[in-house]
């Protein structure tokens, strides 16, 4: 069985309490609890972690990187949060590894601030999602399980 990495970046932690008219009332656990059940319907095994530090998010991707080479990981779905606007060692990290990955958002970061259009993400990931809520986590592992 194939595992799916899922990593949340900065303030993921709040979810729940956090702007909820933008990412709504459920917590970080919800979340894991319904990528548990996601995971389970699709035959992965799940390795969920959230990080507010950029160089653990950076470390992270390499030893996902070495878990596809050995055939035991199917990919990554990345909620990167801010750094998604900033950051240049993700992107690099993910081009560097070639690690088979989702860029996710909660939000439509397209329908708000400028300063949220832009990814440093998205050139490197095999696919995008935005603005499904939470649930946009259980679709990006269907998406995952769908990818050859
Ligand atoms: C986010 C959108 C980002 O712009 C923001 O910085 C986040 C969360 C989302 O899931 O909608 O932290 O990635």
């Amino acid at each position: 069985m194939k595992t799916a990495l899922i990593l949340n970046g900065p303030n993921l932690n709040l979810l729940g309490t956090r702007e909820p008219t933008v990412y709504g009332t459920h917590t970080l656990d919800d979340v894991k609890a319904l990528c548990d059940a996601a995971c389970a319907s699709h035959g992965f095994a799940l390795d969920f972690r959230q990080s507010n530090h950029e160089g653990e998010l950076v470390e992270w991707l390499h030893e996902a990187g070495r878990l596809q080479a050995a055939g035991q990981l199917a990919g990554v779905i990345l909620n990167a949060g801010a750094y998604t606007h900033t950051s240049v060692a993700l992107h690099d990290a993910i081009k560097g590894t070639g690690v088979t990955l989702i860029e996710l958002h909660i939000s439509n970061v397209h329908a708000r601030e400028p300063f949220r259009h832009h990814s440093f993400i998205s050139p490197a990931a095999k696919a995008v999602m935005a603005g499904f809520g939470v649930q946009g986590y259980a679709l990006a592992v269907a998406g995952l399980a769908g990818l050859k």
